[in-house]
Parts: C-alpha cells; sequence; structure tokens
C-alpha cells in the first residue's frame, strides 16, 4: 500500500549528498535502481535526476518491521528515506559520484509500488526506440535522456539570457495563424466558429516577427514551437523549437556579430569550449564548389574539383555528353584507397545512383602507378595522367567523378563524400566546425512547378549589386541569407528582410503571384509596410538541432522529451487519431471515410 510523506520533507537530491554530510541525518527520495537482499543486510540503489545514491538497511538502525518492508522493495518503487550518511562500508564505487558514501536508513516509506517495467531503466539501452517512445514516460527516467533534457533546459535558459542582455524582447506570437503556404506543407486547425474555414500552425513566426519590427519592438526573440507537415529524417520533427530573433535597423554582419557572442556563450558555459570568433565565413557558391552542399561539413578534406576542362576533348562519351549539355565533370580523391575491393566500389556507385547519378566512374590509381578504370580505355595516357594531377592523385588513391547537371553533381558527389568519410571514419568526432554559408541564391528554379521559388522565403532581401538582375536574369541574384552550419548540419539560417514595397511586389510578380493573390496571402505584411517600415534582419535557430549537436546525440528524438516517430505519430498518447462524430459535426467536417481507410492500410 502506498504511504504518505506526511511529516517528512526532501533534504536532498541523492548526489547532493557527499562526504561533507557524513554523520548528518538526511531525508532522500527517489525510484529504486535496484535492491538486493544479502540476508541480514539490504543494499539499494536509489535514483532521482541527479543521480543514483546507495541506501543500506539493516535490523538493528531500521526494526524489524522497517527490514520487513525494505524486503519488498522493487525497481521503481518510489520511497522516501530517513537515515545517516556513512562512509562507504565495502569498496567505493568509482563509476558513481557518491561511490565512496551510504545512507543507513533509520526510516523507510514506500510512497508508491511499481509494476516490472517492459524494459530496463538504464543509460546506453539497447531496447527498440518504438518501445521506449510507447513509455516515454519511463524512458524519460534513463539518466542519458534525463542528462539531455536537463542540458536542453539549460541550454534554452543561457540563450534566453544572453538575448535579453542584448537588449531583445521576448515576445508570443499566435499559434493559430492564417495559411500562407510557401515553403513547407501546413497542419490546419479547423474553425467550429467559421465552419469551412482554418486556420494553420505556424511553419515558424516569420511574419509576426517581421510585423513587431513594423510596430518598433527593434530587436525580439521567441523560443518558438513551429510544426511542418513533410517527410521527417533523424534531424526533422513536424514539431520542433526555434530560438527564433529579430532585429531593426541592422545588415547582415550585425545579425552574424550578436548570434556568434551566442554561441560562443552557450558552447562555454555548456561544454566549456571556446568557439574560435569571429566563425569562418563561406559563400555559397564556394561551398557547392568545393564540398557539393551548402552545408558542408569542414572537419574532414575530400574536396570536389572540377575537371570538365580536363576532360573535355577525351573520348569517354559520358563525360563528353555531360559537357555537351552545359553540365559539369567533377570528382573526389579518396586517400589511399585505390585497392578497395571491386564490391565496395560497385555499393558506391549505387549509393551515388540513389543519390540521383546516372552512374559513377571510377580510377584506382595503383600503388604501382597502372590504372584499374571503369573508363581509362577511352583515354589516352596522357589524358588520364592529366586527370589524375588535377584530382592531385597519388598511387594508392581512388578517384570518383560523376558527370551530370551540375547541381545533380554537386548533390551526388556532396553526398558520396559524406557517405564515404564515414564508411571510412575520416571524421574527428570530437571536434565542432561551425561556419557560416552566406550569399545564397535568392531563387531556385523548380522543374515541378515550372517557375521560381524563394530560396529561403519570399521576404528575404536581394544583394545589393544584385538588385539590378532582378528583371533580366533572376536566377543570378544572390541573397542576403546566411545559414548557421555545424558539423555539416544546417543548425539555423536567416535573412535581412526586404522593407521596400517594390521589392517586395516585384519578388512576389517573380515567384509568379498575382498582385491580387500576394494581397490575400500576405496582405497583412505588405499593408504594415505601407506605415514606415525600419530595415530588419533575423535568423532563427533550430533548437533541437542545436542540442543534438551538444550532447552528441544521433537524432533531435534523444533531446526532444515527447518526440514523435517517422509517420508522423505519437506512439504514447496514439496521435493523430479519430475524434467524435459530435465534434465534426460542430466543425461541419465529412470524412471520406474511403480514403481513411485506405490511407491507413
Ligand atoms: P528555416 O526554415 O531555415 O528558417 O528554419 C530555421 C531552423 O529551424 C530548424 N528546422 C527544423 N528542426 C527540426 N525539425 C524540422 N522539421 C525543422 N525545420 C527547420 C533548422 C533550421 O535551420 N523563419 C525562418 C528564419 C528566419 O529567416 O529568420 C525559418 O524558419 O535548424
Ligand atoms: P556506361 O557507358 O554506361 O557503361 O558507363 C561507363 C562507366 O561510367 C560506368 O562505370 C558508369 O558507372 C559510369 N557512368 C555512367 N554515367 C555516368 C555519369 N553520369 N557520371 C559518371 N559516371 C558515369
Amino acid at each position: 500500500m502506498a504511504e504518505s510523506m506526511l511529516g517528512l520533507k526532501r533534504t536532498n537530491r541523492c548526489t547532493e549528498v557527499s562526504e561533507a554530510n557524513i554523520g548528518e541525518t538526511v531525508t532522500v527520495m527517489g525510484w529504486v535502481q535496484r535492491s538486493r537482499n544479502k540476508g541480514g543486510i539490504i543494499f539499494t540503489d536509489l535514483r532521482d535526476r541527479s543521480g543514483i545514491i546507495q541506501i543500506i538497511f539493516e535490523d538493528k538502525d531500521i526494526g524489524s518491521e522497517g527490514f520487513e518492508k525494505a524486503c519488498r522493495l522493487r525497481s521503481e518503487f518510489v520511497i522516501a528515506v530517513v537515515g545517516r550518511v556513512e562512509k562507504r562500508g565495502g569498496e567505493a564505487n568509482t563509476s558513481l559520484k557518491t561511490g565512496n558514501i551510504e545512507i543507513r536508513a533509520a526510516q523507510l516509506r514506500i510512497l508508491s509500488e511499481a509494476e516490472t517495467p517492459p524494459f530496463p531503466i538504464e543509460a546506453d539501452s539497447k531496447t527498440k526506440e518504438e518501445l521506449r517512445l510507447k513509455y516515454r514516460y519511463l524512458d524519460l527516467r534513463r539518466p542519458d535522456i534525463q542528462r539531455n533534457i536537463i542540458l536542453r533546459s539549460r541550454i534554452v535558459n543561457i540563450i534566453r539570457n544572453y538575448f535579453m542582455n542584448e537588449g531583445f524582447l521576448e515576445i508570443e506570437t499566435p499559434i493559430l495563424q492564417k495559411s500562407t503556404p510557401e515553403g513547407a506543407r501546413d497542419y490546419l486547425v479547423p474553425s467550429r466558429i467559421h465552419p469551412g474555414n482554418f486556420y494553420a500552425l505556424p511553419q515558424s513566426p516569420q511574419l509576426f516577427k517581421q510585423l513587431l519590427m513594423c510596430s518598433g519592438y527593434d530587436r525580439y526573440f521567441q523560443v518558438a514551437k513551429c510544426f511542418r507537415d513533410e517527410d521527417l529524417r533523424a534531424d526533422r520533427q513536424p514539431e520542433f523549437t526555434q530560438i527564433d530573433l529579430e532585429m531593426s535597423f541592422v545588415d547582415v554582419d550585425d545579425v552574424i556579430a550578436v548570434n556568434e557572442g551566442a554561441i560562443a556563450k552557450v558552447f562555454k558555459e555548456i561544454l566549456d569550449i571556446d568557439v574560435k570568433l569571429p566563425i569562418r565565413r563561406m559563400t555559397w557558391t564556394e561551398a557547392m564548389n568545393r564540398f557539393g552542399s551548402d552545408k558542408p561539413d569542414l572537419r574532414f578534406g575530400m574536396e570536389l574539383k572540377d575537371v570538365s576542362d580536363t576532360v573535355k576533348g577525351c573520348d569517354f562519351g559520358v563525360f563528353t555528353g555531360a559537357l555537351d549539355n552545359g553540365g559539369s565533370v567533377r570528382g573526389i580523391n579518396v586517400k589511399g584507397q585505390a585497392e578497395m575491393p571491386r564490391k565496395k566500389i560497385d555499393a558506391l556507385v549505387e549509393f551515388a545512383k540513389g543519390c540521383g547519378a546516372k552512374g559513377l566512374a571510377y580510377l584506382c590509381v595503383l600503388p604501382d602507378g597502372s590504372y584499374k578504370s571503369s573508363f581509362a580505355k577511352f583515354m589516352t595516357e596522357e589524358e588520364l595522367k592529366a586527370l589524375v594531377s588535377a584530382m592531385e592523385g597519388e598511387p594508392g588513391d581512388l578517384l570518383l567523378f560523376a558527370a551530370d547537371k551540375t547541381n545533380v553533381v554537386w548533390n551526388v558527389l556532396g553526398a558520396l563524400r559524406l557517405e564515404v568519410a564515414r564508411l571510412y571514419d575520416m571524421i574527428p568526432k570530437e571536434e565542432f566546425n561551425f561556419l557560416w554559408v552566406t550569399e545564397f541564391p535568392l531563387l531556385e528554379w523548380s522543374e515541378e512547378e515550372n517557375r521560381y521559388k524563394a530560396m529561403h522565403h519570399p521576404f528575404t532581401m536581394p544583394m545589393d549589386e544584385d538588385i539590378r538582375y532582378l528583371d533580366s536574369d533572376p536566377g543570378r541574384v544572390r541573397a542576403k541569407a546566411y545559414d548557421i552550419v555545424l558539423n555539416g548540419t544546417e543548425l539555423g539560417g536567416g535573412s535581412v528582410r526586404i522593407h521596400q514595397s517594390d521589392i517586395q511586389e516585384k519578388m512576389f510578380e517573380i515567384l509568379g503571384f498575382e498582385k491580387e493573390d500576394a494581397y490575400t496571402r500576405f496582405g497583412f505584411l505588405l499593408n504594415a509596410f505601407k506605415y514606415g517600415v525600419p530595415p530588419h534582419a533575423g535568423l532563427a535557430y533550430g533548437l533541437d538541432r542545436l542540442v543534438m549537436l551538444m550532447v552528441g546525440a544521433d537524432s533531435i528524438r534523444e533531446v526532444m522529451a515527447f518526440p514523435k516517430v517517422k509517420d508522423a505519430s505519437d506512439l504514447m498518447c496514439e496521435a493523430p487519431n479519430v475524434v467524435d462524430d459530435k465534434q465534426l459535426e460542430e466543425l461541419g467536417i465529412c470524412i471520406d471515410t474511403k480514403r481513411a481507410e485506405n490511407d491507413t492500410q
């Protein structure tokens, strides 16, 4: 039977008790990690969020009734113990912070009993993630997850204090918004009062933070929940958190400077790491050319090389064909892997195809200087030599080439570079390598929709020197947009915003919105701009990703208290789910039952 804690007050968390308390009486409360009965003496590990301390129960201290109670203790029982802190009788346990002390119990209360949990509550769980997430409330008891969640709270606190000190105001923006799709898919919420009408959950507070600048709040930040109905991956969730900010009367360098301060502070305080400032910057074009990615991982080399000029006269149709179609031929040099078995090379070819390549050409420069290659027969000895030299190849190196439209080549080799580095363990794990990627293209061409789309969002300012190309050659216009990248993950992104109505209208025109359509969607912003708007700029971090990288987790699910799984469902509370007919009726919603059945099958 559960007892009450009436009359007891906890004096310490488990690991707040130390040798300094020896001889004192303390009251601790928590969960039984495990309890071992060694005849007349019971050793119990008591756990709370701070860690574990050993409790000793003996008849002589606690009386026979108390001892009998202690005999009943099982894992995950919640108990309160009053006892004296002593030096540990047995050998010290060096793996515990409290390894050289123990509490000799004088009083025990069982506050709550527990069934046997479906998996052990311990660090480095081997339990399948589905089961852990179904019982997330138990999973969250595990020390490694608790550490992540506690660190997350500290990180938010440090960032919040930093921005407050820098003159930012924390202002909440609405969760129920108007749907302005552009980017990811919206989550919609039906309105009861306005049947047939929907709110959208925010993909980000973008428009509201810009309006706050129009309203003179000067510096805004928010720990903002965002919702995007998109395909999930290890670093993507349908519901995630941004550290979102916006500043008035600033340009790119001001935003970067204030954020470098935030990053340096949080890494110093949490990990005692000095981030070298200023953080390196690289333009988007350089990042793509050298690393085939707009979020390059700079912890290792293996850079892409453009060999189009070197191979342009050769007889290998794959290369020349790509060049004739306006594409390029580029390669990476996998140092020292010339003797990679054929099977493994084939696996890399398949990987490249999975990334959209038509194939992957290889050239092994064998240690004796001879070649093994899928295309050497189409080239003269001289052409091969020139190609190896362009790739800075040496005997022992494996050269991999892709030929296609340049953006395909970038994507393929960018992904291949990462895959090879992972397979051959080329990435130093302890390093934190930051990078600002700047000067993104303003627009990207969508083959699917046959129109330009905004690369960041439609409110992003073109670079001053490129504004003149907006009409004549929009594809070449660069934007005042920047991403902060850490170890190959996009941590955050932002831009200077358009604050001139004429440029904003031009932008909508390029994106294919009729003027009326633009006003229907974004009229409130465009109207606000008519009444005096300061130049402004901002940025948003993915908090989950930041915490993931700081704690060294493989997925953002490990740093979110209640994450969703790949199909966007919550396994614990079984959301999404059907609702009562009455609720639907009130909302004026009918379900296409046939489609619902088909889709869930
Ligand atoms: P953006 O769309 O680049 O910019 O988002 C900013 C950062 O949010 C994180 N992020 C995500 N994290 C987890 N799950 C997701 N599904 C997800 N999507 C994005 C990323 C990303 O860098 N309003 C602009 C910011 C601005 O211009 O100020 C915006 O939302 O780390
Ligand atoms: P094929 O002529 O299709 O037999 O290809 C000859 C070699 O070129 C094979 O190793 C293919 O994998 C490779 N290859 C084919 N298409 C491409 C491409 N677009 N880029 C690089 N290599 C390719």
